[in-house]
């Protein structure tokens, strides 16, 4: 069995979000919906990982991992506290550290909405209202000015769909809204809104590379005898996961979100950011139009199928864009480590045997660098390369996290390793 190597400029990574991991994020709509005791766990963001205080202990533990890539994001919250506010100690904040990363050489990869928002901006009716889109592309401006040459990669939404229907279709998120209208109609306020955010940048950065990261997923019928499920399953993998890319790549806000209106600006993706986790099944339901489900004995800690290899379907799916994809999430909810690593070989084989069949493919991202704050489910499901004891607030390096630092170093997957998943 021979190893296998990952071409020259690889970015390898780790992923986190500000909301996550910061702590302190006292002015955001995601806050609020803590103080309300929407989370399953009943834990909060509050302190978090600390790393607000300790980013530069991120940083350190970034570079024992041999990272030469970072995707962060920075907290609109806590950049504009309150309308036309902005915070320049916390501007600062995000400079010297991203100043530290490119000292380190870790590429700095910045994602401008991470699901959280100011508690004002929701108040004014968030996304939802097609004129409040000036304040984000407000907000955008002046962080881009301020990063001027010292970032190469912008992300400017995460997750569009997962945004929409957690938020505005099955309210479990802030702002709670159990609405498919207001869904679309979010839907199609984004697609503007990276519109309009995607030229500003463009002309600010010429140079930069933008896109969102793409929440994707294996989609199966769930009875594969079955015509409803199997024409449900193709509608949702439509829908969910190349709706909102084609409408950008067609400059076309396409049904559901509208009625195929051009978009304004001229944008694009520089490149397509995937988030991939898991496999869904969809089962027709005659209310609900469809259900997810899961069917594997092998569930992750947070009850997502362990489905490593599901990758390959979602490289070959998205290839057909012709874009080079950044993998900028990838990960397992697994707190006694037990999965982790075959999750990360499993995944990286699959990145490898995509890139010989030509697919372009310029990093991978895990995620996430340690255990942090995961959205509804709290503190509880634990996704790090690095173990966080809430306690005391020290990380320690998983045994994955060790597997995968030394295939960052070597570029390679030795054979020893691959033993593991044979
Ligand atoms: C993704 C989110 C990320 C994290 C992982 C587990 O959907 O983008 O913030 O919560 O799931």
């Amino acid at each position: 069995m021979e190893g296998l190597s990952f071409p020259k400029d690889f970015l390898w990574g780790a992923a986190t979000a500000a909301h996550q991991i910061e702590g302190f994020n006292y002015g955001s709509d995601w806050y609020q919906w803590e103080k309300k005791g929407k989370i399953k766990d009943g834990s909060t963001s509050e302190k978090a990982c600390l790393s607000e205080k300790y980013f530069m202990r991120d940083i350190e533990n970034l570079t024992e991992l041999n990272m030469n890539s970072y995707r962060f994001s920075i907290e609109w919250a806590k950049i504009e506290t309150r309308k036309g506010d902005f915070n320049n100690k916390e501007i600062e904040r995000y400079k010297k550290m991203i100043n530290e990363l490119k000292r380190r050489n870790i590429e700095p990869i910045v994602t401008l909405f991470h699901f959280s928002l100011p508690q004002w901006f929701s108040e004014i009716g968030g996304f939802s209202k097609v004129e409040n889109i000036k304040f984000f592309t407000n907000y955008v401006h002046r962080i881009v000015k301020e990063l001027k040459g010292m970032v190469q990669y912008y992300i400017v939404i995460n997750e569009p769909m997962v945004y929409l229907t957690q938020g505005y279709l099955f309210g479990e998120w802030p702002p709670g809204k159990k609405d498919i209208e207001e869904t679309y109609n979010v839907g199609k306020n984004l697609l503007m809104l990276y519109d309009k955010t995607y030229n500003m940048i463009k002309k600010m950065e010429p140079y930069s590379k933008i896109s969102i990261a793409k929440h994707t997923s294996v989609y199966e019928p769930y009875s594969k005898m079955s015509l409803k499920d199997r024409l449900a399953t193709n509608k949702i993998r439509e829908l969910f996961d190349h709706t909102f890319i084609d409408s950008i790549r067609e400059q076309k806000i396409l049904p559901p979100f509208g009625n195929k209106e051009s978009l304004e600006y001229n944008s694009d993706l520089d490149f397509l950011g995937i988030n991939y986790y898991t496999k869904r099944y969809i089962k027709y339901d005659k209310e609900k139009k469809f259900d997810i489900k899961t069917k594997s004995t092998h569930l992750t800690d947070i009850g997502w199928e362990f489905y490593p290899e599901g990758i390959e379907d979602v490289l070959e799916r998205f290839s057909k864009y012709d874009i080079p994809i950044m993998i900028t999430e990838n990960g397992i909810a697994d707190a006694d480590d037990r999965y982790r690593t075959r999750y990360i070989l499993v995944t990286l084989e699959k990145i490898h045997y995509a890139l010989k069949k030509n697919i372009k493919i310029i990093g991978y991202m895990h995620w996430s660098l340690m255990d942090n704050f995961e959205w509804i489910e709290g503190l509880s499901m634990r996704f790090g390369l690095y173990k966080t004891d809430y306690n005391n607030n020290i990380l320690t390096l998983r045994n994955s996290g060790e597997i995968y630092s030394k295939i960052a170093n070597n570029n390679y997957i030795s054979e020893s390793f691959l033993k593991f998943i044979k």
